[in-house]
Formats: structure tokens, C-alpha cells, sequence
């Protein structure tokens, strides 16, 4: 029951945190409140041990009535002093516990940056630059100085349980003394028969054992719920932030249009966006240019509903893209990110996922984006496994030109009916990168795309091009029309030109 309730309960939490909005992802103030809210279900077991804390409540409560109606009949005093003493010990214990708490949440923030530093010191992608930089000394000194600060928090927090018990030790020695010192006299002074005396004698022990015992089951429960808080909060942020419409998208897209989109990012001061408006329809095909920092991703960001623009609308087939329904819009969009990533699956897996697996758009995918003439040398082809650190012996790892077509698959499998490429393509020399541009071209010849890309030679066959500038579009037109114009497009792109002559 342990062990299902906590794997539950973090698949719950995982699922939830990959629902959230993107947007706060990225923030700060919730990545750590999720590194607390994980903390004490991953490191400190306090699932586990309220499970375990509850059956032995039970169980002590049924022992402690039994001894109290002895007490209760005999010796009334003897059951108030113990049950004094007992509160006595409990409230003491209970303020500690609040300090332990604080200092294991500190911990806990501790602990996650040790792992950081571990995880990134056995991490073979960062090899390289360690050795070449002569890093090590640097992570080792960062590590030692963390580990050293976990070391002595933990001292004061073990300290802290030491004195707690101690203290509860003094008061069952005094209580004990009491017990006897109390009986003994009753005996003697043959107010009680011998019998009784033993009776009492056990009735006393075992309900100073009990209550005992019940009472540090009680604070540590109350522990482990002081330990959850953070899940209750970290839970609170999850729920009731989507936005999500209910109309069903289950046509083709046939036009975007961004009408005077405003946009920024949570937490900056300054709009990326300021004002942009663009359409585009008909089957055509668009590039969007501009310098680095000029928002194209921000664009696609908004477009693929990551994030919310401030003011203004983006209209697909002429309806606000928030209207939609979220998973039926998403179906429609083939989006490969400048930044894309593989995951640790087979390559099967990574182009299709879980979505239902249709063979004949598989072939194709895997056909079109190329991938087919690299699966010879791969040991299980199709189905061989992308390393991770600790992997098995046939999990290969891909060069990037070979993730580039993975990727590619996974966007042609996918099936959208517009199809997105943010400058994917920039670890390929211009030659390739202009061949996948072409192929692109070529698959979305009756589909909308956009295409994104530095290299302004790339773009030049687009039906439109739009430049961006300061968070506008500051020219639209053809290749030859901006050309023509002689401004910011055709400075850059004759830079650009100048460069290869
Ligand atoms: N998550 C983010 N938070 C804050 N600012 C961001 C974020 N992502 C991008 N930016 C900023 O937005 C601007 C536009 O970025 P981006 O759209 O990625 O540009 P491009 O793709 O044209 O190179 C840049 O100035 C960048 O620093
Ligand atoms: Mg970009």
C-alpha cells in the first residue's frame, strides 16, 4: 500500500506539472516550490511513513484505553499525573518538530543543488568542455562547500531529534519515580493489598509506554504533514490555470493571421512583440527573418498557444486561436523547434509516440525525412533504443544531422496541417540546410508552412517573406519584392552573400 500510494501520487504530480502552461514552467518561483513539494516523498519517505504511523495509532489508542480504566478505578491521581507529564513532553517535542521542519526544508533546497552538481559532473556532454577548461577543481570546490553546509545543517537537525528524546527519557524517569515512590507508600500503609499493588504497578508502566508511544506517533505524523505542506501549495498552482476552448478544430488550417499581437515574458520588463500583424493563406508558404532576439520563436511560442499574448488576436482559419479546444488544435500543428529534443525511446517512439500507430504514414515519414537510408546501421533498426547515461549495449546515440531527420519524421508522421521549422537546421552547413528546406518546400506543396532561418538564402523561394524588426514586421513581400525595396532585407541578405564570394 506504501509503496502503490507514493507511486501514485508522483505519477499524479508528473502528469499534472506536463499539463501545466508553459509559461510557468519556465518560473522560477514554481521550480522550487515543486523541488519542496517532491522532497519529502522522494528523499524523506513521509508517505510511507504516515501509513505506518496510522495502523500504530490505532493500536496504542485500544492499549491506552484498557490501562486507563485500571488507573481510572484504582489510582485516578496516578493517571492525571501521567497524562500531565505526558502533555508536558508532547508540547515540548512539538515546538522542536517545527523547527526540525524548517531546517529540513532548507535541506531540501540544499539537496537538489547537490544533485545538480553531481548530475551535471557525471554528465558525458559536459566532458569536453571540463577537461578543456580545466573545470574540475571549480565543481569539486562547489560540491565540497555544499556538502560540507548539508553536513552541519543535518548535525543540527539530528541534534535537534537527540535533545527531544532525551528530554522525554527525563520525564518517564521522573514519572516512573513517582509511580513507585507513590504505590509503595499506598502499600506499605496497607491501603492497597499487594495484588492491587502489581496490578498498578503494570497498569502505570504500560500506560506510561503507550502514551508514549501514541504520542510520538501523533508528532510524527504531524511531522510528515508539516513535511507535505509544500505538496498542498505545490498542488494549488497546478490546478485552474488552462485556458482552453471547447470548439473542435477538426478541419485543415487554411490561414493564420497575427492582427497587432502584443507580447511579453512573465517577469521581463520589455515587449518582444509590439504590434506584429501578418496573414498568410492559400496553400502559401511564409519566412519569417530577422536578427537574433527579434521574436521569431516568440511567434511560434504564441502560435503553438505556449504562452498568451497580451493584447491583440491570432486568428486560425478566422477564428482566436484560444477558442479551440486545445488537443484538437495542437493535432493540426507540425512544429520542429530550433531547440528539439530526442527522448530516450526507440526511434520508433520518438516519431510516433503513443498516438495510434498507422503504418503506411509511418513508411512515409520515415521515406520522406530520409531516416530510412541510416536504419542499417543501426543494430535494431527501427527499434533501437537512444542512449542515456545507463543504457544498454545496443542504445546508440545520433549524430545531429540524424536527429535532425528524426525529428523531421516525427513532424511528417505528425501529420499537422501547418508545418513549422524553426531554424532547426543550424548545426547543418548551408548546403544540407538548404536541402532540407527544399524537401520541405516539396511535402508542403498543397500545406501551409512557415520557415524560419538566419540564413536568408534559405528563404529565398518562399511565396512571402516577412522581416522582423523591434517586435514588427517592418517588410513584406516576395524575395525579389524586398530585394527590390532595398532596405533592412536586402542589406543583410547581400551581408550575408558578401560572406561566400
Ligand atoms: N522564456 C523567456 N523569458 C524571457 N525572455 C525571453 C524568453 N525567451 C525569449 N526571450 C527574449 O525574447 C526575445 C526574442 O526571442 P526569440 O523569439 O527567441 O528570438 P529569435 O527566435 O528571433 O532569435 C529575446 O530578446 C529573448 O531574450
Ligand atoms: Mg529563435
Amino acid at each position: 500500500m506504501e509503496s502503490k500510494f507514493s507511486q501514485l501520487l508522483l505519477k499524479d504530480i508528473s502528469k499534472k506539472i506536463m499539463e501545466v502552461p508553459f509559461s510557468q514552467i519556465e518560473d522560477s518561483e514554481f521550480i522550487s516550490k515543486k523541488e519542496e513539494a517532491l522532497f519529502p516523498i522522494t528523499t524523506l519517505g513521509s508517505v510511507d511513513r504516515i501509513f505506518r504511523a496510522i495502523p500504530n495509532l490505532f493500536h496504542s489508542t485500544i492499549l491506552l484505553v484498557s490501562v486507563l480504566s485500571i488507573l481510572l478505578i484504582y489510582e485516578p491521581l496516578l493517571m492525571v499525573v501521567s497524562i500531565i507529564l505526558a502533555v508536558l513532553g508532547f508540547s515540548l517535542s512539538r515546538v522542536m518538530i517545527r523547527n526540525e521542519a524548517k531546517l529540513a526544508q532548507n535541506n531540501a533546497r540544499n539537496n537538489s543543488e547537490y544533485v545538480y552538481y553531481l548530475r551535471t559532473m557525471r554528465n558525458p556532454e559536459i566532458a569536453k568542455d571540463v577537461r578543456i577548461y580545466k573545470a574540475q577543481p571549480f565543481f569539486v570546490e562547489k560540491l565540497s562547500k555544499l556538502y560540507d553546509y548539508i553536513v552541519k545543517a543535518s548535525k543540527v537537525l539530528y541534534q535537534s531529534r537527540e535533545y527531544r528524546a532525551l528530554i522525554n527519557q527525563i520525564l518517564s524517569v521522573f514519572l516512573m519515580i513517582f509511580i513507585y515512590s507513590y504505590l509503595i507508600v499506598r502499600v506499605t500503609s496497607a491501603s492497597i493489598s499487594s495484588a492491587i499493588f502489581i496490578l498498578l504497578i503494570n497498569a502505570a508502566v504500560n500506560f506510561n509506554d503507550q502514551i508514549n508511544v501514541f504520542l510520538s506517533e501523533l508528532l510524527l505524523l504531524n511531522q510528515q504533514l508539516i513535511y507535505l505542506r509544500p505538496l498542498v501549495e505545490f498542488y494549488d498552482m497546478l490546478k485552474g490555470q488552462r485556458y482552453s476552448g471547447n470548439l473542435f478544430l477538426d478541419k485543415e488550417i487554411k490561414s493564420v493571421e497575427f492582427r497587432n499581437v502584443y507580447f511579453r515574458y512573465p517577469k521581463t520588463e520589455e515587449d518582444v512583440l509590439k504590434g506584429c500583424s501578418f496573414k498568410l493563406e492559400n496553400c502559401k508558404n511564409l519566412s519569417i527573418v530577422g536578427r537574433n532576439g527579434s521574436g521569431k520563436t516568440t511567434i511560434i511560442k504564441l502560435l503553438s498557444r505556449l504562452y498568451e499574448p497580451q493584447s491583440g488576436e491570432i486568428l486560425v482559419n478566422g477564428v482566436n486561436i484560444n477558442k479551440y479546444e486545445e488537443k484538437s488544435y495542437l493535432k493540426q500543428l507540425s512544429i520542429i523547434f530550433q531547440d528539439f529534443k530526442t527522448f530516450h525511446y526507440s526511434l520508433r517512439e520518438n516519431i510516433v509516440f503513443d498516438s495510434e500507430f498507422n503504418e503506411a504514414r509511418f513508411e512515409c515519414a520515415i521515406e520522406q525525412s530520409e531516416l530510412s537510408k541510416e536504419l542499417h546501421k543501426f543494430p535494431k533498426g527501427i527499434d533501437t533504443k537512444l542512449s542515456d547515461e545507463d543504457e544498454d549495449d545496443s542504445a546508440i546515440s545520433l549524430s545531429k544531422g540524424q536527429e535532425q531527420k528524426l525529428v523531421i519524421g516525427r513532424s511528417i508522421y505528425g501529420d499537422g496541417s501547418l508545418l513549422i521549422l524553426d531554424e532547426p537546421t543550424a548545426s547543418l552547413d548551408p548546403i544540407a540546410e538548404e536541402q532540407v528546406y527544399q524537401h520541405f518546400r516539396s511535402i508542403t506543396e498543397n500545406k501551409l508552412a512557415i520557415f524560419i532561418s538566419h540564413r536568408l538564402s534559405s528563404c529565398r523561394f518562399s511565396d512571402t517573406i516577412i522581416y522582423l524588426e523591434d517586435g514588427r514586421v517592418s517588410e513584406v513581400g516576395s524575395h525579389g519584392e524586398l530585394m527590390n525595396l532595398n532596405r533592412e532585407y536586402a542589406s543583410l541578405f547581400n551581408l550575408q552573400a558578401s560572406k561566400y564570394q
